[in-house]
């Protein structure tokens, strides 16, 4: 039985998180887009909140809150600043992925520095110049070398790269083809041979950065090496199914914050004698966009509840991050229609949310690898 009733604890998180948003995030999230600032402080008392581990065992600094809690939390900052809530959940997912699959040793030494706040934050590189939906087909090679492994190549596209403490890198470690040569190793930041390339100018999240990395003969350590040798591929994949259900949140926050706006607007702008909000063809795209975030939340909360209960959550992750990514676009385009041409401008923050919505349907996965994925789980015997 699946309830959806919020313990004590989750609504505590929820709160929490919904206030910080509020008072600390929403003010400045225009500025920060605009003029393009990492939210480094904010990120540090966030970590103060334990929302920089909510789903990671105490043991090791972490909330041990839970996937829904996690869940709600990234909502409620992403209604506040989406650019924040990226880096927010990649930094939980990467913490998880240290916790679920990491040594002893690599637990202790990175998860409390994730959890405290000592590390701003922390990044996961997958993708490559490349190669972005064909992960499998990535190039970047760790060679074994006396002492530990030398890693060569490029990758792109990485959320929070240049301010991250620790990196987990995915790279080729033999001649096996595909998914099946792959390896994950944890790369600190700093680390020789690591070259750092320039923020990408990007449409939406101005606040998050996205940069290319790129190594050169980087000496990493034996203990470097996170999971087995050639199991790499499916700790991403293990990853980016959490990852999904922190983007689906993502662009909840995102389409809820856009409705927030719409009705807001709605309300104050007259036409025809009346507020907006009298007139049908504004309630039923209020109301389309009110049924839409509703179902996208169930669909969100639910994929967080089975992960949460470790039963199988793959498919229920990508129908949650295509539905409610695709939801989010639907819904700003509405409230921006709702705002005429001042929602083109930069006055108004629908403008803004619009911009930032659009990479949802692409990052951690596309739509159509989320369908794929759904598909193939559905005609598999
Ligand atoms: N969990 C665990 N293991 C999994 C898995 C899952 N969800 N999905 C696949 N695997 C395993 C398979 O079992 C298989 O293992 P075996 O060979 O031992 O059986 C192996 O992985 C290969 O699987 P596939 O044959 O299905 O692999 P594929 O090459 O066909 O690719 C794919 C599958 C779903 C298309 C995958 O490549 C994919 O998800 N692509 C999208 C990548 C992506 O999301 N990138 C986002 C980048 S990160 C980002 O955006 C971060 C950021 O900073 C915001």
């Amino acid at each position: 039985m699946v309830s959806f009733e919020l313990t004590e604890e989750q609504q505590l998180v929820q709160q929490t998180a919904r206030d910080f948003a509020t008072r600390e995030l929403a003010p400045r999230a225009a500025e920060r887009d605009r003029q393009a600032i990492f939210p480094a402080a904010e990120l540090r008392k966030l970590a103060e909140l334990g929302l920089m581990g909510i789903n990671v065992p105490a043991a090791y600094g972490g909330a041990e809150a839970g996937v829904v809690a996690t869940s709600l939390a990234v909502t409620e900052i992403a209604r506040g600043c989406a650019s924040t809530a990226v880096t927010v959940s990649v930094s939980n997912m990467v913490a998880e992925i240290i916790c679920a699959f990491g040594t002893e040793e690599q637990k202790r030494k990175h998860v409390p520095r994730m959890t405290s706040g000592e590390y701003t934050c922390s990044a996961f590189a997958l993708s490559e110049p490349h190669c972005g939906s064909d992960a499998a087909a990535l190039r970047t090679t760790a060679k074994r070398v006396s002492g530990g492994w030398l890693l060569n190549g490029s990758k792109q596209w990485i959320s929070h790269g240049d301010h991250s403490g620790v990196i987990v890198v995915w790279a080729r470690t033999n001649d096996r083809p595909g998914a099946k040569g792959v390896s994950a190793f944890l790369v600190d930041k700093g680390a020789a041979g690591l070259i750092v390339g320039k923020h990408e100018e990007k449409m939406g999240l101005r606040g998050s950065t996205t940069v290319p990395l790129t190594f050169e003969d980087c000496l990493l350590p034996e203990g470097a090496l996170i999971g087995v040798e050639g199991g790499g591929f499916a700790v991403a994949m293990t990853a980016l199914d959490g990852g999904r259900i922190g983007v689906a949140s993502q662009a909840l926050g995102i389409g809820q914050a856009a409705l927030d706006e719409a009705r807001r607007y709605a309300t104050e702008r007259k036409a025809f004698g009346a507020p907006l909000a009298a007139l049908e063809a504004i309630q039923f795209m209020l109301a389309d966009c009110s049924v839409e975030l509703e179902a996208a939340r169930l669909l969100t909360l639910r994929a967080a509840l089975l992960k949460e209960q470790k039963r199988p959550f793959t498919r229920e992750a990508s129908m949650a991050k295509v539905y409610t990514t695709e939801t989010a676009n639907r819904v700003c385009y509405r409230a921006l229609q709702i705002h005429g041409g001042y929602g083109y401008t930069k006055e108004y923050a629908i403008e803004r949310l619009t911009r930032d919505a659009r990479v949802t349907t692409i990052y951690e996965g596309t739509s159509e690898i989320q369908r794929l994925v759904i598909g193939r789980d559905l005609v598999k015997d």
